[in-house]
């Protein structure tokens, strides 16, 4: 259920019968929620608006609202606010809706959408960089809540996959196998590098690339099928990662730059007929007002070079129509680094204008910060290069495997092995997810791999330690009523009602934060519960009760964490 939400209503209605229909509740959780309780903070605004005294009109929104099916008792507080507090057989209630439901009461949204996210989309001339872990992260993340809440969801990865570089690397391919038939792709960047080394230096090989491009985009076979085995190659690197991160994205998602190539035209063709374009210094440019830079000129959105080339917004431009045309997509999400913002809105802007964008469609661009060294910096290895993901992912699961050992001596080489594959690859993750995408981040390998505060071995270790209640627990019933009298009982229980109100919001706003925060709440929570409820050593319907509450924790973290694309262990 979505206890906010729930709360938040009757909150309205008892708004509406003191005569401020309309106004903001301004719900909050009180400061410490012993019992799950509850701040309303409107009534101030709402007096003011009125010209009405606020602790008045706060008295007769309490009285509204003391005694009715959800609310236990409300006491106004201070200037006006007034806090609530809810029955408990409404939390106990609901708590055995939540337990006893696949999806814990979770309603699918009555409005389910097709939802098409663009993730991960890396280059493929070259070794895939942090950001795209970060889109990669992110993205995953966001589909599978998406998808829970009941909607379509149409992953793209939009690898860049077409272009000039691209005959460069054919061309040093074709080179490489001659010498060499069993010459393998192992390091991109190294070989992106060398390739281009090779252009600088011989103009012969820079002809023979510059042939390679025309007749790549020609459609030319030879060089097609050249092309197909690079680009395969560069793949199949992607998926090694995609792989160890477990992500929902599969080989069928790769929706690359090169699937536009023949809609480029007719794009710019539709946009000059429409009044859009115009030529510019032999380019095709849409001029944006809406994008003034300080002079009062307006921002130039080149969709054709001079000379007639593609540009990277040439292709979004295609792709777009394309997702809406024939993808029917409702919702349009772009997971991609804060510097590309400005592409994206003049995108958007085009496709509005251009009608490509129908009004009933929503297309965000969903940015995020850069992820940083220890020293403030982008994060580089030591010598400065781009840290291959593949290394970095690999050195997660050898710390995190360190760790286990070190915790647990006893613990076989295999086991250990598995284990610090779930932490370090979770540690990795929850680092990213947990902080609001939209910053910078720092990556800090002992701070995301520490068991205590906010991190994935945290929350991991929180679930076992649930798993091994119920070890111990022997006969105990998941549908006998539940009693609630502790403040803490009260407090765990009405923060697991919140959890569709959470998934909500992340859907909304694609901010998995928000899921990463609330299963913190939750797991510290247990942990105070823990220590001040004794569950197992409870008498007659409190352990049980007790036992209810500690279940649903560990389902709730177990779920949470799999929309954030995190597993869980039952030991470590
Ligand atoms: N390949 C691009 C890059 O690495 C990201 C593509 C994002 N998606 C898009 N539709 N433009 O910067």
């Amino acid at each position: 259920m979505n206890l906010h939400q729930t709360v938040e209503h009757e909150a309205a209605a008892a708004f509406a019968a003191a005569g401020i229909a309309g106004s903001p509740v301004v719900l909050q959780p009180t400061k410490n929620a012993e019992h799950g309780d509850f701040q309303i903070n409107g009534v101030m605004g709402a007096a003011k608006k009125a010209k009405q005294n606020p602790r008045e009109l706060a008295q007769k929104v309490a009285e509204v609202l003391a005694g009715n099916a959800v609310i236990e008792s409300a006491e106004v507080a201070g200037p006006g606010f007034i806090n609530l507090r809810l029955r408990p057989e409404f939390l106990a209630r609901n708590i055995q809706t939540a337990l006893n439901d696949a999806r814990f009461g979770i309603a699918k949204t009555d409005k389910p959408q097709t939802v098409v996210i663009d993730y991960s989309s890396p280059n493929l001339a070259k070794e895939m960089h942090v950001g795209h872990l970060r889109s990669s992260i992110i993205g995953d993340s966001i589909s599978r809540v998406l998808a829970f809440m009941g909607n379509t969801v149409i992953r793209q990865n939009h690898v860049g996959d077409w272009g000039t570089q691209f005959g460069m690397l054919v061309a040093y391919l074709v080179e490489q196998q001659k010498d060499n038939a069993a010459f393998e792709l192992a390091d991109l960047e190294q070989f992106y590098r060398a390739a281009k080394v090779r252009f600088d230096e011989d103009p012969t090989f820079a002809d023979t690339a510059r042939e390679y491009v025309v007749k790549l985009q020609g459609g030319d076979e030879t060089v097609l099928a050249l092309w197909k085995q690079f680009v395969d190659i560069s793949l199949s690197h992607a998926q090694a990662v995609y792989d160890t991160l477990s992500l929902k994205l599969r080989p069928e998602d790769v929706a690359g730059e090169s699937k536009y190539n023949d809609d480029l035209q007719p794009v710019v063709d539709d946009l000059v007929q429409k009044g859009l374009a115009v030529e510019d210094d032999g380019a095709k440019v849409v001029f944006l007002d809406e994008f003034k830079n300080k002079e009062g000129e307006p921002a130039a959105f080149i969709v054709q070079k001079q000379g007639g080339g593609f540009l990277y917004a040439s292709t979004d431009l295609a792709c777009l129509r394309y997702r809406i045309g024939r993808l029917k997509a409702d919702r349009l999400l772009y997971v991609v680094d804060h510097r590309q913002a400005l592409h994206f809105e003049q995108l958007f802007t085009t496709s509005r204008k251009a009608g490509y964008l129908p009004e009933d469609v929503k297309a965000e661009f969903i940015g995020f910060g850069t992820m940083m060294g220890k020293d403030g910096k982008p994060f580089k290895t030591r010598s400065g290069d781009t840290v291959k993901l593949v290394d970095l992912l690999t050195e997660a699961v050898e710390r995190a495997t360190a760790l286990v050992k070190e915790k647990n001596p006893e613990l076989g080489t295999d086991e250990a092995g598995k284990i610090g594959k779930t932490v370090g690859i979770g540690a990795v993750k929850y680092a990213d997810l947990s902080k609001n995408r939209t910053s910078d981040y720092v990556f800090d390998w002992d701070a995301m791999l520490s068991f205590e505060g906010n991190t994935a071995p945290y929350l991991q270790y929180a679930y076992t330690r649930v798993q091994s209640v119920f070890r111990k627990a022997g006969e105990w019933d998941a549908t006998a009523p539940t009693v609630l009298t502790e403040p803490l009982e009260k407090q765990l229980a009405a923060e697991l009602l919140k959890f569709e109100d959470v998934l909500q919001s992340v859907a909304d706003t694609a901010y998995p934060h928000y899921l990463a925060a609330y299963l913190y709440q939750i797991a510290t929570l247990f942990s105070r519960f823990y220590e001040a409820c004794p569950i197992l050593k409870a008498e007659g319907a409190s352990r049980n009760s007790r036992l209810q509450l500690a279940k649903l924790t560990g389902d709730t973290l177990k779920q949470g964490l799999d929309l954030l694309g995190i597993d869980v262990l039952d030991v470590m």
